[in-house]
C-alpha cells in the first residue's frame, strides 16, 4: 500500500506539473483528493491493515494529502499569473507609452473676455444685468428712443431689416430689424418695472458699417441708471470708477457736448489715449483723448414713453463699444481681426 502511495503521489505531481489551466488543476484536485478520488480509496483499504501498520500509512498518507494540497496551490498562482501575461501580451499594452493628448479645449475670445470683465466691473458697483433680443422690433430700436420714421439720426445707425413672415393674422406690430445698438433694453427694461432701474445690458448689435474701426457686427453694453435725483456728476463719477478699474488709476476721462435723441443733455465720453498715456499721437490724432462711448441723461420724453415720471424721477444712460475697449486693451489697430477666425490670432490671448 505504501507504493501504491508512493505512486499516486508522483503521478499527481507529474499530472500537476503538466496542467496548463486552472481548469486542469481543478481536475487533478479531484481525481486525487475528491471524494471518490484515488486517495480515498486507498484510505479505504486502511481497515484491513494491522494497527501498527494501520498508523504508519495513516502518517504518511496525511503527509502525501498536505504535499498535493500544497502544489495544487502553488499551480494554481502559477497558472492564474501566465494567464494574465498572455491576456496583457494580446493587449499590447505598454505602461511605458506617454498618454493620449487631449484634444485643446480653446478659450474665451478676447471680445467676451473683455466683454465678462467690463460687466464684472459694473456687477460690483450693484448694477444688474439683463439681456434683450438682437431681433429687436423698430419700436423698442428708435421710435421710443426719441426717433420716429424718417428721423434723420436713424440714417447713422442704418441697419438690416428682416422680412417678418406675417403669422396667419398676426402682423409684427412694427417692422423687424438686427438691433443697431443695446439702447432698445433701456426700453424694455423700464417697461417691465418701476424705478429705481439699475443695470448694465451686454450684447451684439449690427450695423451697415465695415472699416477698421468699424465691423458689421460690434458689441455693446449699456448701462440704465434711473431714480430720484440721479445727475451728470453720478454719470461722470461711474464712468470713471469704471475706466479706471479696468484700466488703472492714471486714466482720465472727459465728457464732449454730443446729440443722440434719447439724452439731453448728451454727450461723447472720451478718454487718455492707451497707446500714449496721453501725450499725444497718431491714434489720437494728437490731442490725448480717445473717444469710448455715447452717454447722457436720459430724456424726459423716453421716462414719459414707459410710464415714468420725469419730474420724480431722472437717469442717465451710456453705451459703449466692447471691441473698441478690447482693441485699445491689446493695443491692435483693425478691430476686424476679431472676426476673421484666425486661430493663429486668437490663441495669442
Ligand atoms: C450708440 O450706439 C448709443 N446707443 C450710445 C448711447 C447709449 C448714447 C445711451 C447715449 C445713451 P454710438 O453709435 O456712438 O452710440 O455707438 C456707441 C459706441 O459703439 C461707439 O462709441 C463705438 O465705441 C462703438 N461702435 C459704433 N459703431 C461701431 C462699429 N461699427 N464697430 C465697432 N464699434 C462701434
Amino acid at each position: 500500500m505504501m507504493e501504491a502511495l508512493d505512486r499516486l503521489l508522483a503521478e499527481a505531481r507529474a499530472e500537476l506539473g503538466a496542467a496548463a489551466d486552472r481548469a486542469a488543476v481543478e481536475a487533478v484536485r479531484v481525481k486525487v483528493l475528491g471524494k471518490k478520488g484515488s486517495l480515498s480509496g486507498l484510505l479505504a483499504g486502511l481497515r484491513d491493515l494491522a494497527p501498527e501498520e494501520r498508523k504508519a500509512f495513516g502518517a504518511r498518507a496525511n503527509q502525501a494529502k498536505a504535499e498535493i494540497e500544497g502544489l495544487i496551490a502553488s499551480r494554481l498562482t502559477a497558472v492564474e499569473r501566465s494567464a494574465l501575461e498572455a491576456e496583457l501580451g494580446r493587449e499590447r499594452l505598454d505602461v511605458t507609452l506617454p498618454g493620449r493628448r487631449v484634444a485643446p479645449t480653446g478659450h474665451r475670445h478676447p471680445v467676451v473676455q473683455t466683454l465678462d470683465d467690463i460687466v464684472e466691473i459694473f456687477a460690483r458697483m450693484g448694477f444688474e444685468v439683463v439681456r434683450g433680443p438682437e431681433i429687436e422690433l423698430d419700436y423698442y430700436n428708435f421710435e421710443a428712443l426719441n426717433q420716429p420714421p424718417g428721423h434723420p439720426a436713424r440714417d447713422m445707425q442704418d441697419t438690416f431689416y428682416v422680412d417678418a413672415e406675417p403669422l396667419g393674422d398676426r402682423q409684427p406690430a412694427s417692422p423687424v430689424l438686427l438691433r443697431s445698438h443695446t439702447s432698445p433694453v433701456q426700453i424694455r427694461t423700464m417697461l417691465r418695472q418701476p424705478p429705481p432701474v439699475r443695470i448694465v445690458s451686454p450684447g451684439r448689435v449690427y450695423r451697415r458699417d465695415d472699416d477698421p474701426t468699424h465691423s458689421p457686427t460690434f458689441h455693446q453694453i449699456e448701462a440704465l441708471y434711473v431714480d430720484k435725483r440721479v445727475s451728470m456728476g453720478d454719470l461722470k463719477w461711474t464712468i470713471e470708477q469704471f475706466v479706471q478699474a479696468f484700466f488703472g488709476k492714471t486714466f482720465r476721462i472727459r465728457l464732449r457736448p454730443s446729440f443722440f435723441p434719447f439724452v439731453q443733455p448728451g454727450a461723447e465720453v472720451d478718454m487718455t489715449c492707451t497707446l500714449c498715456g496721453g501725450k499725444g499721437c497718431r491714434t489720437c490724432k494728437g490731442t490725448g483723448f480717445i473717444e469710448v462711448l455715447g452717454a447722457g441723461m436720459v430724456h424726459p420724453q423716453v421716462l414719459r414713453n414707459v410710464g415714468y415720471d420725469p419730474e420724480e424721477v431722472s437717469g442717465f444712460a451710456f453705451g459703449l463699444g466692447v471691441d473698441r475697449f478690447a482693441m485699445l486693451r491689446y493695443g491692435l489697430d483693425d478691430l476686424r481681426q476679431f472676426f476673421a477666425n484666425d486661430l493663429r490670432f486668437l490663441e495669442s490671448f
